[in-house]
């Protein structure tokens, strides 16, 4: 049955930033679907909420607290999980982001830092699993980029550029990891998260709705349903892509200069 190949069953897979918004939606979405899950954020009562979710699934899971833009953390983080279920067989790196700022007001400071949270983490935790995933003879890894790392738009010179760098990174890795551990990025459009809800007044939202094609904003389960996709078996012939999610969005639709 085809859509069996979209199962997960016995899997363990690892979630960044799954307190809340796409991370959540991400671990539920594995749970539902057979996973077993690893929930990583800084917020405890929001990580142990999303780790009942996957456990009224019917799957196991752990909560760690972790702030991902530090490196004794992402090792505690993969400690916990390999102590805890043995191994990491799909890892999302999830949390990200960064407020947008003009060029001419963004410092050496802040552009590191939007490097070190959205480009950096990943690249250690990546790091810090692949090489099991070797020795196991299959993984798979999810990054969630943004469409902001595909598209140019003003103040998200610090923001687009880690993002740009993110997808660019999943096809590096995946090319260089290939047959064994498969690596691909989804581009996400806007969607209706934490992140999002202080841009979005009425006005704001009626216009970042009319200039997206599809005349709405993504929803959790919009990205969910890809990263599912991409982590299971329906897709073990896909590595190196960066799926757009993203209402088909082709120019920017963020309705601020
Ligand atoms: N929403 C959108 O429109 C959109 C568009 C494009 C791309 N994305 C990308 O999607 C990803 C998730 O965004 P979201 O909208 O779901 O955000 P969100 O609703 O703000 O949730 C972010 C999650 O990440 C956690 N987090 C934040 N800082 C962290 C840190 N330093 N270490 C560990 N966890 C941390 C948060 O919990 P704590 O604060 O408790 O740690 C929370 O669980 C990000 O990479 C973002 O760039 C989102």
């Amino acid at each position: 049955m085809i859509l069996d190949k979209f199962r997960l069953d016995g899997r363990i897979s690892l979630v960044t930033g799954a307190g809340r918004g796409i991370g959540a939606g991400i671990a539920r979405a594995f749970a539902e679907a057979g996973a077993d899950v690893v929930c990583a954020a800084r917020t405890r009562e929001q990580v142990e909420e999303t780790c009942r979710t996957v456990e009224a699934c019917g799957r196991r899971a752990l909560a760690v607290i972790c702030d991902v833009t530090r490196r004794e953390d992402l090792e505690a983080l993969v400690a916990a999980a390999l102590a805890a279920f043995g191994r990491i067989d799909i890892l999302v790196n999830n949390a990200g982001g960064f407020p947008p700022s003009p060029f001419v007001r963004t410092s050496e400071r802040a552009f590191e830092s939007a490097l070190r949270f959205n480009l950096t983490s990943a690249f250690l935790l990546s790091r810090l699993t692949v090489p099991g995933m070797l020795e196991r003879g299959e993984g798979a890894i999810v990054n969630i980029s943004s469409a902001a790392g595909r598209l140019t738009m003003p103040n998200f010179v610090a923001y687009g550029t880690a993002k740009a760098a993110l997808s660019f990174m999943s096809r590096e890795l995946a090319c260089e990891l290939a047959p064994r551990v498969r690596v691909n990025a989804i581009a996400v459009g806007s969607v209706e998260t934490s992140s999002l809800a202080p841009f979005l007044d009425a006005e704001a939202r009626a216009r970042m709705e009319a200039l997206t094609p599809m005349r709405r904003l993504g929803q959790v389960e919009d990205i969910a349903a890809a990263a599912l996709y991409l982590a299971s078996p329906a897709a073990s012939f896909v590595t190196g892509k960066v799926l757009e999610v993203d209402g088909g969005t082709e120019r920017s639709n963020w309705p601020f200069d």
